[in-house]
């Protein structure tokens, strides 16, 4: 498994709305970009930016609100009803390589590789084998570096 950048940090929220005012005026959050909808996911989303260093993209927080028919988001607020942590997404530079690597290892990967919020492949690797962190795996953006 080769390692790559914590892109982005997800959390779930009842209120995107609400959680751009925390982000922006509590937080000090300048950048945050149009919240939008996924669909396929069940979820809306919206990416607030952190710095990066010398110029390069900062790791993101991905605030995430189901959309309804959403169970498993849903089920999540339920449980946290003020939203929370929900996973943590890592860059690899080859999605298929990463995804045999975690199988071969007997982790339990969630689906096929499919495109996430940022356009490139991403696939999810079950909590329960991952230390209790639902984890995203992401395909490093083309020319993002
Ligand atoms: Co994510």
């Amino acid at each position: 498994m080769k390692l790559g950048r914590l892109n982005h940090i997800g959390v779930a929220t009842p209120s995107i709305a609400d959680s751009i005012v925390f982000y922006r005026d509590v937080m000090g959050a300048t950048t945050i970009c149009e919240p939008f909808d996924m669909p396929d996911q069940g979820v809306k989303v919206c990416f607030v930016d952190t710095p990066g260093e010398g110029g390069t993209n900062g790791t993101q927080i991905e605030l995430i609100e189901p959309l309804p028919g959403n169970a498993s988001i849903a089920g999540f607020l339920e449980r946290n009803p003020q939203g929370g942590q929900h996973h943590m997404c890592y860059e690899v530079p080859d999605i298929h390589a990463a995804k045999a690597e975690f199988e071969a290892m007997g982790k339990r990967v969630l689906g096929e590789p499919r495109i996430g919020a940022h356009g490139t492949l991403i696939f999810f690797v079950h909590p329960r084998d991952m230390g209790g962190v639902l984890t995203e795996i992401m395909e490093t953006p083309k020319g993002d570096h």
